[in-house]
């Protein structure tokens, strides 16, 4: 069993921290989480997604990171190496080919996304949003995503920016980064809070987010589960191998339990204090929670437009959700170079170059489908949500599932002890029982509850 990575490893447990919580804190828990639960409604969305985290995405966690650290290569090959440790079919490296495809497609969108977040920073720091209206804040958002040149430069700027961190190397270009960043973010999400708390309807927004309501539920109950499960997936980068490869740069001394929790945690705080900046401006502006994608794009701005400095605070806030967003790109282009570099041989920077190419192409495709194509519909989506649908609520839970079988199932018990060191315990006992069992039955359920199939032969 190799002892280090030939991709480097983390120089410090911290450094491992702080890039695992780099790549599961981003656009999804600023962006995507607000948006996500405006659309079902909410408190009961909020409580199903903190079930998901603690009870899926934790064991989870756990798992792959154990994979990973155990094969030490690309979620591919660590897949192949340990199907043949354990005496497996090597069709479990399908795995690793599933997390490739989908990484592309979430990157795809994500970078899209990404160059919102770029184009915004300058709005901001230009004074656009200086006490501009809820209508107004529309009006400039709508004008960027019918802007299809415009979101291409901000798309191809993203892209390279990822690549250029790949190809250097996670260690040594991403560590530093993360060091500092992280840490920034959480100041001024924190301040964010405050002001809304001060100015904004707090009160409201604490309802809507902790009081769940299930009659919000009504109607479209297997489908809000099923996005809460996927913004779990999502949020905490699973199912994917981005935190599988994270795991193979993890050395033998870390604890898996103790890390995943807390990268875990911290994510979930981050999602929290997002939907708590965010809600107070929208009620207290008479904005709808269920906008959509557009969400923290047409709010955030009316409250900057309103607070002293908020030109500063809105830049400033826009920088760190790009950086937010840089760490979690980051770790979806790795598994493919990883893999370019140790089955072709290609160096670093040609396979960063390769992939980054790949997804800034398919980008295009993401990009056009809110302007040029906006026609053209996939079950009543667009190319960007259509993306982002198929990747959070069923290819990620898929990976999971997978993942969850072949840890609890397939790798010897005496593997996972040894890989967790847990000792026989009672944590070793109740994350083997919820690999074995919860994790993959609530998913299977939450998917085939979605597509209606318990309603078919009458479970619901
Ligand atoms: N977790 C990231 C976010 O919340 C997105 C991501 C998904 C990153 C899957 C890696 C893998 O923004």
């Amino acid at each position: 069993m190799a002892v280090t990575s030939i991709h480097g490893m983390w120089s410090t447990r911290l450094a491992f921290i702080l890039a695992a919580s780099g790549s599961a804190v981003g656009l999804g828990n600023i962006w995507r989480f607000p948006y996500a639960a405006g659309e079902y409604g909410g408190g009961a969305f909020v409580l199903v997604y903190l079930i998901c985290v603690a009870a899926i995405g934790i064991p989870i966690m756990m798992a792959e990171i154990m994979l990973g650290r155990r094969g030490r290569q690309s979620p591919i090959n660590t897949m192949r190496t340990l199907t043949a440790q354990e005496g497996r079919a090597g069709s479990w490296q399908v795995v690793g080919w599933m997390g490739i495809v989908t990484a592309f497609l979430i990157l795809s969108f994500y970078s899209v996304i990404a160059g919102w977040a770029l184009a915004y920073v300058f709005r901001a720091a230009a004074g656009a949003f200086n006490g501009i209206d809820g209508v107004a804040a529309g009006e400039i958002f709508a004008s960027l995503v019918g802007d299809a040149e415009r979101l291409l430069a901000w798309h191809t700027i993203f892209m390279a920016m990822v690549v250029l961190v790949v190809s250097r190397g996670v260690a040594s270009g991403l560590e530093k980064a993360v060091r500092y960043l992280m840490p920034a973010l959480f100041v001024l999400l924190v301040v964010m809070v405050i002001y809304a708390a001060s100015a904004g309807d707090f009160a409201g927004a604490i309802d809507y987010l902790f009081a769940p309501d299930f009659e919000k539920f009504k109607g479209h109950a297997g489908e809000a589960i099923l996005s809460a499960m996927g913004q779990a997936f999502f949020s905490l980068s699973l199912g994917m191998g981005a935190i599988m490869i994270y795991g193979s740069y993890l050395g033998r001394d870390a604890s898996i339990a103790r890390n995943s929790v807390i990268v875990a945690s911290m994510d979930t705080l981050v999602a929290l204090l997002a939907g708590l900046a965010i809600f107070p401006v929208v009620f207290a502006n008479g904005l709808a929670p269920d906008s959509g994608p557009g969400l923290i794009f047409q709010t955030l701005p009316i409250a900057f437009g309103e607070m002293p400095g908020g030109q500063l605070f809105g830049a400033l806030f826009f920088v760190l959700l790009v950086f937010a967003a840089w760490t979690s790109a980051i770790s979806l282009l790795e598994p493919l170079v990883a893999w370019l570099v140790e089955n072709l041989s290609f160096s670093r920077v040609r396979a960063s170059i390769l992939a980054g190419l790949t997804v800034w192409l398919l980008g295009i495709a993401c990009l056009l489908s809110l302007n040029e194509w906006s026609g053209f519909t996939v079950f009543g989506k667009g190319i960007l949500d259509l993306f982002d649908f198929l990747t959070a609520n069923i290819l990620l839970p898929l990976g999971g599932i997978l993942i969850a079988i072949f840890a609890g199932w397939k790798m010897a018990r005496a593997s996972s002890l040894d890989e967790l060191r847990l000792g026989e315990g009672l944590v070793y006992r109740a994350w083997r029982m919820l690999i074995r069992y919860v994790a993959p039955t609530a998913v299977m359920l939450v998917m085939l509850n979605a597509l209606g199939i318990l309603k078919l032969i009458g479970l619901d």
